[in-house]
């Protein structure tokens, strides 16, 4: 993950990570808008895409998108068929002339195997494929089509925004993401962006005022200050969600952030960080210092992140800061935990007599944009 070719040797561990989680999001995200009868076209938006592949051909992200779009039984062909169904585009770009030539041929390999394979007598990626040679900065400030697309409610969006370095996602750059409908977006942030990122002149004033340290000689936590940063960008009105995994490569620490405008969009997310990180949901590095696997106090349930946050929770219920199950079920969302937190310490709160609920009481804590909504009475 350092600024020579990715592409140009075998990807490594930490890389394969990455794309892992890549992988994992778009699987979960691209059947809830294959699914929505309000969703027209399906736009898959690769920025950085490489040349798609690595040298002894492990796929990059824009073919691990195809191979999702797919599904491993080809499911998401069947539904894509079907009449009303969205339709799907993929917009690769690779701004190095010869790796967008290289893309060309690996998309179009890779489509071919797909279909000498298919036993359908339609493919709905027929026409799905666009691979450009753009400079990213030109296709997000002045592209007229992109910036329809980007502002269409009927049309989902995923974004990915696999950079080198850090300059390419400016606040602007991420306000017009955050603010566009149905856009959901993972950035990559580079270790290097770690060291120079509170010399960035609004990134100096930010923490001037709200008196924020930042130590770069504590990588880990610097990935919780940066993703705060871009959080104090949301317009306060706005309900976002946000949350970032630390990925470290020896003593470089590199960051992925993911930005969605719907909590189902987070609920996936956040679902995959856990499974990655059984502890904190955020890092490959036990980000918290918890006992680790192996040792004899290694207790997934009993970490120090999970602890920290079922102790906000019920403080925050006895305080009556939250008073009913949608605000708390978002505020563990929104702080990067699982909801099935938050109904574990009502649970935990009722039984010890603390509290009772006004409404019928459920566990629901999946699809929280859809849950009954209850209050919270304390006793
Ligand atoms: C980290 S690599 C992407 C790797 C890719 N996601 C994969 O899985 O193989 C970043 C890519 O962005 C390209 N790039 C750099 N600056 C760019 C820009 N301003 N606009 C578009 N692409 C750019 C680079 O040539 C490089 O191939």
């Amino acid at each position: 993950m350092a600024k020579k070719d990715i592409n140009k040797s075998e990807f490594s561990e930490e890389t394969k990570l990455k794309l892992d989680l890549f992988r994992e999001c778009y699987r979960e995200w691209f059947p809830v808008f294959v699914h929505n009868p309000y969703i027209k076209h399906i736009f898959v938006y690769d920025m950085f895409a490489g040349s798609g592949t690595d040298s002894v051909g492990n796929p990059g992200s824009p073919i691990i998108l195809f191979q999702e779009s797919r599904g491993d039984r080809k499911q998401h062909c069947k539904s894509l068929l079907k009449k009303n169904a969205p339709q799907v585009t993929f917009a690769f770009n690779e701004f190095e002339p010869t790796k967008k030539d290289e893309l060309d041929e690996n998309v179009s390999k890779e489509f071919s195997a797909c279909k000498s394979q298919c036993t359908e007598n339609e493919c709905p990626f027929e026409k799905s494929f666009y691979c450009g040679q753009n400079d990213f900065s030109n296709l997000i400030n002045g592209n007229a089509n992109f910036n329809q697309i980007l502002s269409n409610k009927n049309y989902a969006k995923f974004i990915l925004l696999d950079q080198y370095g850090f300059k390419q996602i400016n606040d602007d750059v991420f306000l017009k993401l955050v603010n566009s409908p149905n856009t959901d977006f993972i950035f990559f942030i580079a270790s290097s962006f770690i060291k120079r990122f509170k010399d960035l002149p609004a990134v100096t004033a930010y923490f001037d005022n709200k008196k924020i340290s930042y130590d770069e000689t504590k990588p880990k936590e610097c990935h919780r200050v940066i993703t705060d940063y871009f959080r104090n960008l949301i317009p306060p009105e706005k309900n976002y969600y946000l949350h970032s995994f630390t990925i470290q490569k020896g003593t470089n620490y590199y960051g992925l952030i993911f930005g969605t405008n719907h909590s189902l969009g987070m609920e996936k997310f956040v679902k995959v960080c856990w499974r990655h990180d059984k502890q904190a949901g955020e890092s490959n590095c036990n980000i918290d210092n918890d006992f680790e696997l192996g040792t004899l106090f290694y207790d997934p349930n009993n970490s120090i992140r999970r602890n920290t946050m079922e102790g906000i929770v019920e403080s925050k219920i006895l305080q009556s800061e939250i008073t009913d199950n949608i605000t708390g079920l978002n505020y563990v969302l929104k702080n990067g935990c699982e909801p099935k937190l938050f109904v574990e310490v009502v649970k935990k709160l009722l039984q010890q007599g603390k509290i009772q609920v006004d409404g019928k009481f459920n566990s629901q804590s999946t699809n929280i944009h859809k849950v009954e909504k209850y209050k919270i009475v304390i006793i």
